[in-house]
Parts: structure tokens; C-alpha cells; sequence
């Protein structure tokens, strides 16, 4: 079996850093080499070392002077906004309800599902993402696409069809059984099929009426191993307006946890406004705050306490993602740039090992799926990316003067964009290559 060899700048997380001059929290290797066979990393280290185990007839690639880290990790966006990105709109319902709605009504048709699910993994790749989690639309033919352009491509990735069966038009409105038919439907079609993961997903709850909810949670008993994907505490009118739909929870949190969906493998976008008590229950619950940055600013909907909810007595597992379409970039580096000004706007400091963390290994964990990315250790999946931090003029030229790892990871999540990604590999692929 031909092995593939990878040589350049190695960095990769062991957990997250404490702080900046942490370095027990990563391995970096100055002259690495990355040893891949049937789509695994076989070995990690001095180029030197892993030379001497690869084979003799060993391809070798060489990305000398970049920088090769673990595929980047978005956990949290949605497949059919694709062209919603960058809508003029006030606030979260008014973007929802003028843009957002009517644009994935279009998703019934499979033909239109399966050509922007092209355009979509096209893009991740160019971005150097290679595990993403996405909301398809209601249509099963949304997320049928979605799957088959994975299981194309042999990415890890996971995504669910969207449960909604209210307020919203026509056209986007499942029922509590047919959401609940066809979410078995795309298990059954998708799940464990190369590397798909379903996720159970309902919208949120303003979308979803409790007859549905209920639904929801006998698919999470169901399930319990699938990974649950909804909406929390982004917006002050949406929380509103939860709050009048259902006015037995105690609050926004309550209501998912009144239907078994805050656990650990709950993954739930923003979390830009929850209370102690909604943050002490889903610390409790080991369920996941996914942190939307470039959403979160475009929207206006508020500043993530990404720092305090993580240094807590009890803490909140955060995730990091983009959260296109209301999230204006694709990219994982530009994401982590808007989350630390963010950051700098709530008076706190964002350094760039946890930036990197978060966009790997952080999110790795976020999905409990560290067993297989988010890292460069043997016998995890060959997923990596090739980064060049003087990528573009303006890069390089600051680039003389950058000595340091941590200048330069920080040029790179400022600055840096899909120019900076030089390769992705997906399973030992090299995939931008041939896009
Ligand atoms: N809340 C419910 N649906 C959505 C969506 O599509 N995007 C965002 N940002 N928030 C939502
Ligand atoms: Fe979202």
C-alpha cells in the first residue's frame, strides 16, 4: 500500500492552552514529517524519525517552510444559506423571515440541493476545513445531497435534516411524524455510510411546536449516541418570544432540557445571553456552547462570553464555527480573528494557542470525536491542512519581521483567509488540487 510523506512546520494540541507561554499544550515540530497509509496518520514527529519507519517507496511531499496542522473544524453552519450570506437585514428574525425562509424553500428540489452542495464542499475545502457540522433544510432532499457530495468527497462530516413545524412559510413546515419519518429515514440512509454523521436537529424552539419537540426527544432516546443540533439564546426578541411559547420552562434552556436534548452530545449555536443558572445547567449537562462570531457581529445579536463561561466553576464546553449564512466568512481563521476582537471588546485576551486550539482540537472535543480529528496523532484520520502565513503581499511583508510561533499563528488568524490555505488533505487526499 503506497504511504504518502509529509514533510513541513508540524503544530498540533494536546489540550487547551492556559495561556500563552503554555507549551506543554501543543507539539511543534520544526522539521516534521506526517507518515500517511489508507487515509491514517501512521506516524507524527522529526522528519528524520519518521523517514526511517515510512517505506522506501514512500511518496514524499514536501511544504517546507508552512505550517501543517490538523484540518480545521467548523461546528456549527448551514449547507442552504449559501447564497444568503451578506443579506441586508436588522436583526435575527427579520433575516430569518425575509431572506433566510424563502431562500431554503428552494432546497425541495434535489437538483438545486446537489448543485450548491458542490459549491459547498468546494468551499470548505478552499478554506481548509475538513469536518463540518451543518443544518440542511427541511426538505429530506437537502439532506440527501448534503451526504452523498460527503461520501463523494470521504470527508467526516455530520448534518441533519432541519425539524420545523411552525413559523415559517409553507413551504418549510415538516409535521411533528414527518419530521420525526424522515430524520429515521436519513439515519437509516446516511448514518455510519463512510464518514457521515447524522445529527438530530430541530431549528429551534420557536420553530417547533411542542408535539414536535416531543418527537424530538424520542429520537434522542432513540439515538442517544447521535450528536442533537439547535439554536439558544441569540437574539433578546427571539428570547422573547420563546419565552411566550412556551411559558412552563423556566427559561430558554429549560425548555430543551424539558425534552431530553441538553447532553453531552448537544451542540447549541450562540448561547450569547444565558443566565447563571442556564449556564450551571448546561456546564451540568456537558452540553456544548457554539460560538458564531462573524454572526454574532453581523446580526448585532450581542458579544459571547467566550472567556468567562470558560473559566467558571463550572465551565461550559464551547465550540467555535461560522454559522454561514448569517456569519459573512468561511473561514475558520477569520472566525477566530472576530472572536477575539470580540474578546477585546469584553476587556478580555483571546491568545492566539487557544485561537488554534479551538479551530482543532477544541473542536474535536466539542463533537467528542478527538478519537479521530483535531489532531495529528497516530492512527487518527489523515485529515490536515498546509497554512503559509505570508500567503498575500500585505502577509509577507509582515511576515519579515515575525520571528516568533505566536506572532505568527496571530498574522495568520488576522490577516489570513482561504489565500493562506495552501492544501487540504482530506483522508491523505490532497483536495484543493484538484478542485
Ligand atoms: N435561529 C434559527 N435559525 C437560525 C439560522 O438559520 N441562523 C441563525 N443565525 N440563527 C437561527
Ligand atoms: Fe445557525
Amino acid at each position: 500500500m503506497t504511504q504518502i510523506l509529509v514533510r513541513g512546520r508540524l503544530l498540533s494540541f494536546l489540550r487547551r492552552p492556559q495561556a500563552i507561554d503554555d507549551t506543554e499544550s501543543y507539539r511543534y515540530e520544526e522539521d516534521g514529517g506526517l507518515l500517511v497509509e489508507e487515509g491514517r496518520i501512521v506516524a507524527a514527529g522529526p522528519y528524520g524519525t519518521v523517514r526511517a519507519e515510512a517505506a522506501a517507496d514512500a511518496d514524499e511531499i514536501d511544504h517546507r517552510p508552512h505550517l501543517i496542522l490538523p484540518g480545521l473544524i467548523d461546528t456549527h453552519l448551514h449547507f442552504p444559506q449559501m447564497q444568503v450570506i451578506g443579506s441586508y437585514a436588522a436583526n435575527l428574525l427579520e433575516w430569518l423571515n425575509t431572506y433566510t425562509f424563502p431562500e431554503e424553500c428552494r432546497f425541495v428540489e434535489s437538483e438545486h440541493a446537489a448543485r450548491i452542495a458542490r459549491h459547498f464542499y468546494d468551499e470548505m475545502i478552499r478554506h481548509g476545513t475538513t469536518t463540518a457540522v451543518a443544518y440542511c433544510s427541511v426538505h429530506k432532499a437537502s439532506a440527501d445531497a448534503y451526504f452523498a457530495e460527503a461520501l463523494k468527497r470521504g470527508m467526516r462530516m455530520v448534518g441533519g435534516k432541519v425539524m420545523m413545524d411552525r413559523n415559517a412559510p409553507q413551504g418549510l413546515l415538516d409535521t411533528p411524524q414527518m419530521g420525526y419519518d424522515e430524520t429515521r429515514a436519513v439515519i437509516a440512509e446516511w448514518h455510519g455510510k463512510g464518514r457521515n454523521h447524522v445529527a438530530i436537529t430541530p431549528r429551534f424552539a420557536i420553530t417547533s411546536t411542542p408535539a414536535q419537540m416531543e418527537m424530538t426527544a424520542a429520537l434522542a432516546r432513540e439515538f442517544p449516541d447521535l450528536h442533537i443540533q439547535t439554536h439558544l439564546s441569540e437574539n433578546h426578541d427571539e428570547i422573547r418570544f420563546t419565552g411566550e411559547l412556551y411559558p412552563d420552562a423556566i427559561d430558554y434552556t429549560d425548555i430543551y432540557a424539558k425534552y431530553g436534548l441538553l447532553g453531552p452530545r448537544s451542540l447549541f449555536g450562540h448561547c450569547i445571553h444565558l443566565s447563571e443558572r442556564e449556564a450551571d445547567a448546561m456546564s451540568e449537562a456537558g452540553a456544548v456552547a457554539v460560538h458564531c462570531p462573524t454572526s454574532n457581529l453581523f446580526l448585532g445579536s450581542g458579544l459571547f462570553p467566550l472567556k468567562a463561561l470558560s473559566r467558571r466553576e463550572k465551565p461550559v464546553r464551547i465550540g467555535v464555527a461560522t454559522d454561514i449564512g448569517g456569519g459573512t466568512s468561511y473561514s475558520m481563521l477569520k472566525t477566530m480573528d472576530e472572536a477575539y476582537k470580540i474578546q477585546q471588546l469584553l476587556g478580555e485576551r483571546l491568545n492566539p494557542f487557544e485561537s488554534f486550539y479551538h479551530m482543532t482540537l477544541g473542536n474535536a472535543e466539542a463533537l467528542s470525536l478527538s478519537d479521530h480529528i483535531g489532531t495529528l496523532e497516530a492512527g487518527t484520520d489523515a485529515d490536515f491542512v498546509v497554512l503559509d502565513a505570508a500567503a498575500t503581499p500585505a502577509m509577507a511583508l509582515k511576515m519579515e519581521v515575525t520571528r516568533s510561533l505566536t506572532d505568527e499563528l496571530f498574522l495568520l488568524q488576522t490577516m489570513g483567509d482561504d489565500r493562506a490555505v495552501r492544501e487540504t488533505y482530506v483522508a491523505g487526499k490532497a483536495m484543493k488540487a484538484v478542485l
